[in-house]
């Protein structure tokens, strides 16, 4: 992701400054260095691009910067939005924004809507419905697994993708799946129980 020129491709830079070019001459590096990168324009992307994501089975147009999150594109771009996803850290540490990028749990917020092209996007939208919920959404609503319910859809999405992997797990197993996942509100306890009845409910 570009925020500045200074970020921008270091290893170049550096190959450019180690050519020969060293001290005041660094300037001389900068300038050699936005010229090349001035003429890299074939294959580079700017401007916004058109793109299809697969959002819970269907295909959604949407146009983006390239610089775009999946997060920001299922929230602020789609029409109508997506918006279990929650926008929390926007850093990868939270896991509010996680989704099921071809049935494996991504926080949404570290990848780029173009790189989510020709994958299968599941939100927690897409677990199931208000009239027939999956197993864990039902667990989580039986169980009270929630408070204020903002780290909800990725506890739900997270738990979810876990249990068809180890449809019968213990304890330890749950915390550990659980991990990239924090609630601020510490409903952890509940949120373990939920999972644990949602595996015995899918087994029964
Ligand atoms: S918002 Fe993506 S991990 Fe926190
Ligand atoms: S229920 Fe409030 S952050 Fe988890």
């Amino acid at each position: 992701m570009t925020k500045s020129g200074e970020d921008h491709n270091p290893g170049r830079r550096k190959f450019l400054k180690g050519v020969g070019i060293a001290g005041a001459g660094a300037a001389i590096a900068d300038h050699l260095w936005t010229e090349a990168e001035a003429q890299e324009k074939p294959g580079t992307l700017s401007g916004d691009v058109r793109v299809t994501l697969n959002v819970n089975g269907k295909a959604r147009d949407v146009q983006v910067e390239p610089r775009t999150t999946l997060l920001n594109a299922l929230r602020n771009h789609l029409e109508p939005a997506v918006t279990g996803p929650k926008l929390v850290c926007d850093v990868g540490t939270c896991g509010a924004c996680t989704v099921l990028l071809d049935d494996k749990p991504v926080y949404s917020c570290l990848v780029l809507a173009v790189d989510a092209t020709g994958k299968k996007i599941t939100t927690v939208e897409g677990l199931g419905t208000p009239e027939k919920p999956n197993e864990v959404q039902s667990a989580f609503v039986e169980n009270d697994a929630l408070m204020c319910g903002f780290c909800t859809p990725g506890f739900v999405t997270t738990i979810s993708a876990y249990l068809k992997k180890n449809p019968n797990p213990s304890l330890a197993e749950v915390r550990e799946a659980c991990k990239g996942n924090f609630c601020r509100c510490g409903t952890y306890p509940r949120v373990f129980e939920a999972a644990l009845a949602a595996a015995k409910g899918s087994q029964a």
